[in-house]
């Protein structure tokens, strides 16, 4: 019986996790199928219940589904409750598991392909939606010093900001334009970009120039929809280290391998094949 794992989201065509999980089940040799589940609101329930059939692995869960999937599964994990959202779900047997890897993916990217210790830096943080707040999680439990998280809705920023609280010694909310974003991006060790500017198809203007961007930092974009993003390019003028977001898309995916299948995933295959389906996405 051919085992399946699919990506619920909505849309999911311009993903290239399924390659990246395709990859990494044949490497292992398994008879098993990644497939895009693409899935409007209104069908989620029935397309969650499905993943209880005795042939599927799991999923992973997309924009918009993280948070409303929680209605519909068995057991969450510490930062699923955390967070109100989860990415990946495994089928136990049956039972239905929650988990959320954004958290430990950010972070491992941050280590292993910046080679950064995030140990008491200060960072500025563009950005307030779904993925900054596993984000400022992740960051929080690393022991960073300080946090300013800019967003074009400050009220969500003070929100997200929440969940660094009793974590984070100084945590600040601010517009996302204007003096106080510039201050922050001038005392920052570390600028995380969260929002879907420079995104391929939702473009945008650049969230922060050349100028306002320390060469002592590390920028670290989140999208990886063009590998080289407005805000890289503008990091890259200030002579800035970067870090896109393919690595934490690699982990995060191969963190939910490893749940279905109890197989070490093998990375290096995983990051190679979602390089090539980016290359292809990026020609068409
Ligand atoms: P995700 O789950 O990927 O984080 P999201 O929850 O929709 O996606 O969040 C998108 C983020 O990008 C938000 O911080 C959003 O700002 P608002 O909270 O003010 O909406 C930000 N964003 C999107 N378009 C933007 C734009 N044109 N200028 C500034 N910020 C933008």
């Amino acid at each position: 019986m051919t085992k399946l794992a699919g990506l619920i989201g909505f849309p999911v065509a311009h993903s290239v996790s399924p390659a990246l999980q395709q990859a990494a089940f044949d490497y292992h040799g398994l008879d098993a199928r990644y497939e895009y589940w693409e899935t409007q609101p209104e069908d989620l329930a029935n397309r969650i219940a499905s993943i209880r059939d005795s042939e599927v692995m799991g999923a992973q869960v997309t924009v918009p589904h993280k948070q409303a999937t929680l209605e519909f599964v068995d057991t969450i994990t510490d930062d699923v409750r955390a967070l109100g959202a989860c990415n990946v779900l495994a089928n136990e047997g049956g039972t239905l598991a929650a988990f959320n890897t954004d958290v430990t993916g950010f972070v491992r990217a941050l280590k292993e392909d910046a080679g950064t210790d995030l140990k008491g830096k200060r960072v500025l943080l563009l950005g307030a939606g779904g993925a900054a707040r596993a984000i400022v999680l992740g960051l929080a439990r690393e022991g960073i010093a300080s946090l300013v998280i800019a967003n074009r809705t400050v009220a969500k920023a003070i929100e997200v900001g929440g969940v660094a609280s009793g974590l984070v010694a100084e945590i600040g909310a601010v517009p996302f334009e204007g003096k106080a974003v510039a201050e922050a991006a001038a005392g920052a060790d570390l600028i995380v970009n969260s929002t879907t500017l420079g995104m391929s198809g939702v473009g945008g203007s650049v969230p922060l120039i050349a100028a306002a961007i320390p060469s002592t930092a590390l920028v670290y974009d989140i999208v990886y929809n063009p590998p080289d993003t407005p805000l890289l390019m503008e990091a890259k003028k200030a002579g800035a280290q970067t870090l896109g977001g393919l690595a934490m898309l690699v982990y995060v995916g191969a963190e939910s391998f490893e749940q279905w299948t109890g197989l070490k995933a093998p990375v290096a295959v995983m990051m190679a094949a979602a390089q090539k389906a980016l290359a292809a996405k990026t020609r068409h």
